[in-house]
């Protein structure tokens, strides 16, 4: 079967999808190619979705088990049902991949179930899941394929007891011992899930600090309070093998800068150090485009390869493995090959992680603007000053603004504290706007909120905090 599109887009992921959506919206025929079963990628199926269900069911046992008598409620005795919770996620992703497939006819997108392959400039081969052959003739391709995760060499996941975060999402008992490979996002939030849930759980990082990019200062106070709640730490450690042979894992672990070597029992082990771009079977060679040493497809300002007609989005190219920078990408290149001139500002996305207190940044970090030499002022306030906080009894954390400090141009905000992941809108919204610290801080805030946190921490940054 033969069929002429004007955007091809493979993989449906947060990227793919939202740029097939916009692409179909503006007028031009789409199609989208899923090797999945399901649409949505990464993020719907085995990331942002089902890690954000476990991590509030979780969340709200951990409360249920320890966190209401502060506030004169007894409860009898509570009880983890896993596979309900595991059940309820599950449904979650089902309502939201169906919800994808809901917009693509609600668009007029057309969605083909297959692996999709380039084999030359404006042609994919896609070799459909029910077994049929289709090949798609098109003006625009876009790639979309997103990322994988990265192995560690010598220790083979088996999603069962050596766990990537997919298995991490699947468990089907609360493990003894979790090991956590990374103390990135998903060892974080993953880690906290199971941590709640009853498991001991010890995180080895390779480096001398848990979330390398963010902010040191966050990062210290990250760490403490996750130490708080139960998480270990092996920081400046590799881990060197996992014995799999026995009814109990043996993790072999040394110091990063070499030393003795230790071992650990485990139940299960998560691998979590890191994501790749997925570009395999693509036939990016049948057109030429090669990949960097890090495996992205390389692309201009405009997302454009330097294949005329091919473009790449998300993960699967340079920047914050994110799902809405992904989203934001889709957009952008489905506008501009509509002939639009859209903008993406890449100094304004916000990034969360989504633990107890959350933590949730955007523009540069202290350490940033020291490494640029860059003079800033910086403006800081704790939540347990913050009305709000002290009535929810959530006083962990502080607000962190950074202004230029020759135009209060607002450069980074960073936030650790409940709901931060919330709060951080105002700050990218400001940051996008060009907003100066003043700004921030003149504006008016309702009492009592959390967000009274950001405005003080912005008036610090001039010397001027009021409840401080
Ligand atoms: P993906 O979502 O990876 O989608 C790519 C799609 O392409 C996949 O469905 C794949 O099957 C398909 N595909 C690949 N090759 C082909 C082919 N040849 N033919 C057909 N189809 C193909 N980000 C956040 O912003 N917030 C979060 O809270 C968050 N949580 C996460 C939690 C976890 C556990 C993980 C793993 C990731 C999380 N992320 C989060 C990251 C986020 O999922 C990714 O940044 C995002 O999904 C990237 O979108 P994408 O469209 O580039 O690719
Ligand atoms: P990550 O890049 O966030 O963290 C990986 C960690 O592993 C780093 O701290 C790194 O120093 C460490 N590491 C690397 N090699 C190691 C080794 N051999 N031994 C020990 N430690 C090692 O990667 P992660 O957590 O796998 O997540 C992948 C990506 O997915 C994230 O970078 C993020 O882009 C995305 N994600 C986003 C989430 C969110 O937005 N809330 C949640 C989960 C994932």
């Amino acid at each position: 079967m033969n069929e002429d599109y004007d955007v091809v887009v493979i993989g449906s992921g947060p990227g793919g999808y939202v740029a097939a959506i916009r692409a179909a919206q503006l007028g031009l025929k789409t199609a989208c190619v899923e090797r999945r079963e399901t649409l949505g990628g990464t993020c719907l199926n085995i990331g942002c979705i089902p890690s954000k269900a476990l991590l509030h069911s979780s969340e709200l046992y951990a409360e249920a088990m320890n966190g209401m008598n502060a506030h004169g409620i007894k409860l009898g005795s509570v009880e983890l049902d896993l596979d309900a919770m595991l059940d309820h996620k599950s449904k979650v992703v089902k309502e939201l991949t169906q919800g994808i497939e809901f917009l693509f006819r609600k668009n007029k997108v057309t969605s083909i179930y297959g692996h999709g392959r380039i084999t030359g400039p404006g042609a994919v081969h896609v070799e459909g899941n029910d077994g049929t052959n289709r090949d798609l003739t098109t003006k625009n391709i876009i790639i979309a394929t997103g990322s994988d995760v990265v192995p560690l060499p010598g220790i083979e996941v088996d999603e069962k007891r050596i766990v990537s975060s997919t298995g991490a999402l699947a468990l089907d008992s609360v493990p003894g011992h979790l090991v956590v490979v990374g103390a990135g996002y998903i060892g974080l939030e993953l880690g906290t899930v199971w941590r709640r849930l009853g498991a001991k759980v010890t995180v080895v990082e390779f480096l001398d600090r848990i979330t390398p990019g963010m902010d040191s200062e966050v990062a210290k106070q990250f760490q403490r309070l996750l130490s708080r709640q139960g998480l270990g730490f092996m920081l400046g450690t590799k881990v060197t093998s996992v014995d799999s042979s026995g009814d109990r894992l043996v993790v072999a672990t040394e110091p990063a800068e070499g030393g003795d070597p230790e071992t650990m029992k485990a139940d299960v082990v998560l691998v979590a150090i890191g994501r790749r771009p997925y570009t395999e079977d693509l036939g990016l060679e049948t057109v030429g485009l090669k990949t960097d040493n890090h495996g992205r497809i390389e692309v201009d300002a405009n997302l454009a390869t330097s294949i005329d007609g091919i473009y790449a989005i998300g993960d699967v190219i340079a920047g914050p493995m994110l799902a809405h920078k992904a989203e934001d990408e889709g957009v952008f290149l489905a506008e501009r090959i509509a002939g639009q001139r859209p903008h993406i500002n890449y100094e304004a996305i916000p990034a969360v992680i989504y633990t107890a207190p959350e933590v949730a940044s955007v523009g540069s970090t202290e350490d940033d603007l020291k490494q640029a030499q860059i003079s800033y002022n910086v403006g800081k306030f704790p939540f347990s000053a913050n009305s709000r906080a002290r009535a929810t009894g959530n006083i962990d954390g502080f607000v962190k603004v950074l202004a230029d400090a020759e135009t209060d141009r607002l450069l980074g905000v960073h936030i650790i504290g409940e709901d931060a992941g919330t709060m951080i809108a105002e700050a990218a919204l400001a940051i996008e706007f060009g907003a100066s610290s003043e700004d921030l801080a003149r504006t008016c805030h309702a009492h009592p909120t959390l967000e009274e946190a950001v405005k003080e921490a912005a008036l610090a940054a001039h010397g001027l905090p009021l409840h401080i």
